[in-house]
């Protein structure tokens, strides 16, 4: 896993002799990664192309993938390997089909987080850090994922799976067994248990109605003389001369 080891050990899949290329329609996506930078800052379209040699990879970074990023914006390979080792989000090492990162953070794990992980792992067979052994699934217990309103959750591959009980990421497990993870909800995350968002258990109980902006003064802010903070609150629409200290003066 990219966080537990930052040194590289040759595997028969993942050399430096390994043959790795983009695609031509990677070069293409490539070529308008890098028109976005000057031609002697090329090396800002690092991470993008590390996450396009990812992606075409199947989830993981070879290092002969990193090797070729380096080729193509003119560093030294080492540049890239840190770049690779810092951040989590790149595999050194192949991962399942489907890769499950599960957030053990405070608010997930006040929230049943560990009884997912102890779902995850009984229904499966493995532990954190594994793979499956037909290659379909890999857990690792991550920091938190911003999603915690929605705890317990977990991320797989792209997406969120939110709100999660044993019974529900049983269901999701054997979804993606199948072939099917059910699809995104409305805001490109999946409340698994119903919820359209991060609504919660009452429903929406706030910002039901659109809210009354605070009445204007006549012309708007535009048409004000230069503010001051003394009259700030009267631009703002919050008072008037009357009611502000401009009065007392
Ligand atoms: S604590 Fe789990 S998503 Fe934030």
């Amino acid at each position: 896993m990219s966080g537990a080891n930052a040194s590289h050990i040759n595997t028969p899949d993942n050399t430096t002799e390994t043959y790795f290329d983009f695609t031509e329609e990677n070069y293409e996506r490539i070529n308008r990664i890098l028109s976005k930078y000057p031609a002697n800052y090329k090396q800002s379209g690092i991470i993008p192309m590390l996450d396009l040699a990812q992606r075409q990879a199947g989830g993981w970074l070879p290092l002969a993938a990193m090797d070729k990023v380096a080729k193509i914006v003119g560093v030294a390979p080492m540049r890239v390997y840190e770049v690779a080792t810092f951040y989590t989000m790149f595999n050194r090492e192949k991962v399942g089909k489907y890769f499950m990162q599960l957030c053990g953070t405070t608010p997930c794990m006040i929230c049943g987080s560990e009884d997912i992980k102890r779902t995850i792992e009984n229904h499966l067979g493995i532990k954190d850090g594994e793979t499956t052994e037909d290659g379909l699934f890999t857990l690792r217990e991550v920091e938190c994922l911003g999603a915690c309103a929605n705890a317990p959750m977990i991320q797989m591959n792209d997406d969120y799976y939110e709100c999660l009980t044993p019974k529900t990421t049983i269901e999701l497990l054997e979804a993606c067994k199948k072939g099917t993870p059910p699809p995104m909800g409305k805001w490109g995350s999946l409340p698994m248990n119903g919820q359209v968002s991060c609504e919660g258990p009452q429903g929406k109980t706030t910002l039901i109605e659109e809210p009354k902006a605070p009445p204007l003064r006549e012309g708007g802010f535009s048409s004000f003389e230069k503010v001051d903070p003394a009259t700030v609150k009267v631009h703002m629409g919050y008072g008037t001369y009357e009611e502000t200290a401009v009065k007392a003066e």
